[in-house]
């Protein structure tokens, strides 16, 4: 497992990461969330031991990172944000470079370069320098790199920036399929994959933990958690529809887009939908389309965060 106890990292006068503690069980895939400069990477960074933290304590599959670097960077696969990589190399020499680091034998290079090649679709660029790659071939040679040794914690700093949609679905199922016992780090700035494949999100805020918890009870602090859609057919009298919805008891507001409607629960019980329903029928309003929402990330993104940040001045 991963833990990190109390951890600190000042450039100069600012603290880029500041008193941060969790830790992390082989199973979880965990999402490292927030803005721009909270201090995602550079947790990343001390946890590889490519940085040496200010304070605090971090130590992956016991071995500590300040007095037992190596083997701690024997167990881990990690992608950099940017993609660094020897630009004069192709993806073969370069990752037959990583495999004879990692420490094999010229048989399992080929071997363990195959079944990456493979993972991360890279056959038809295996033979072309690095530095005429596309931004998401690049990408994807950092992930091959990183999962080269098949390690039991893989710490990828944004996966999944820059691939295209088919690339990101393949990126995604790749981090699933990986097998229980290991342990998976993501950053991400795209909140639907906290949902498509954490077990778990955190996120940052300048420096700070703001927020732990299950995507789904992420999606749950929404105030759209339980909302109600309906969209209309054809304009229909949409003013005289929206007051009959305000009349419910358990509505608190409704927001209108057009032919829909997002009706907002006071209650968050679970009981708006069968009454919306109802009203639809005894009305006989044609609708195209009725469902209960799960919840906005966004929405709950920009409130936990902002608040995060005011908390720090
Ligand atoms: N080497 C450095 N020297 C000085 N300041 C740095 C250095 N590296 C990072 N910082 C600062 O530390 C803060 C946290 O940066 P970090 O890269 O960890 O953020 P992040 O959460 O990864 O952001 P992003 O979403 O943009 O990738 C930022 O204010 C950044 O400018
Ligand atoms: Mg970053």
């Amino acid at each position: 497992m991963i833990e990190v106890s109390n951890l600190q990292k000042y450039f100069g006068y600012l603290p880029a990461v500041d008193g941060v503690s969790f830790s992390v069980e082989p199973g979880e895939i965990l999402g490292f969330l927030g803005p721009n400069g909270a201090g995602k990477s550079t947790t990343m960074k001390m946890i590889t031991g490519f940085i040496t933290p200010t304070m605090g304590k971090i130590s992956v599959c016991g071995c500590d990172i300040e007095t037992d670097k190596l083997s701690a960077q024997r167990k881990m696969g990690y992608l950099p944000e940017g993609t660094p990589a020897y630009e004069e190399m192709t993806p073969r020499g370069f990752l037959g470079f990583i495999a004879e680091i990692r420490g094999y034998s010229k048989s399992e290079r080929a071997s363990r370069i195959g079944s990456v090649t493979e993972t991360m679709g890279l056959e038809s660029v295996l033979d072309q320098r690095i530095e005429t790659l596309s931004k998401g071939f690049k990408r994807r040679v950092g992930l091959a790199q990183a999962i080269i040794h098949d390690p039991k914690v893989l710490v990828l700093d944004e996966p999944t920036d820059g691939l295209d949609p088919n690339q990101k679905y393949q990126v995604r199922e790749m981090i699933r399929g990986l097998s229980r016992d290991k342990i998976v780090i993501i950053s991400t700035h795209i909140l639907e994959e906290v949902t498509a494949v954490c077990t778990r999100a955190v996120i940052l805020a300048s420096g700070k933990i703001v927020s732990d918890c299950t995507p789904r009870e992420l999606e749950e602090k929404s105030r759209y958690h339980q909302a109600v859609t309906l969209i209309f057919k054809s304009p229909e009298d949409i003013p005289a529809v929206v007051t009959k919805i305000q009349n419910l008891e358990l509505v608190k507001s409704v927001e209108e887009n057009g032919l829909e409607l997002l009706v907002v629960p006071e209650y968050k019980d679970g009981s708006l939908l069968p009454h919306i329903s109802s009203l639809v029928r005894e009305e006989g309003w044609q609708l195209a389309g009725l469902f209960q929402e799960k919840g906005r990330l966004d929405e709950v993104f920009r409130s936990i965060t902002e608040e995060g940040s005011h908390a720090g001045h």
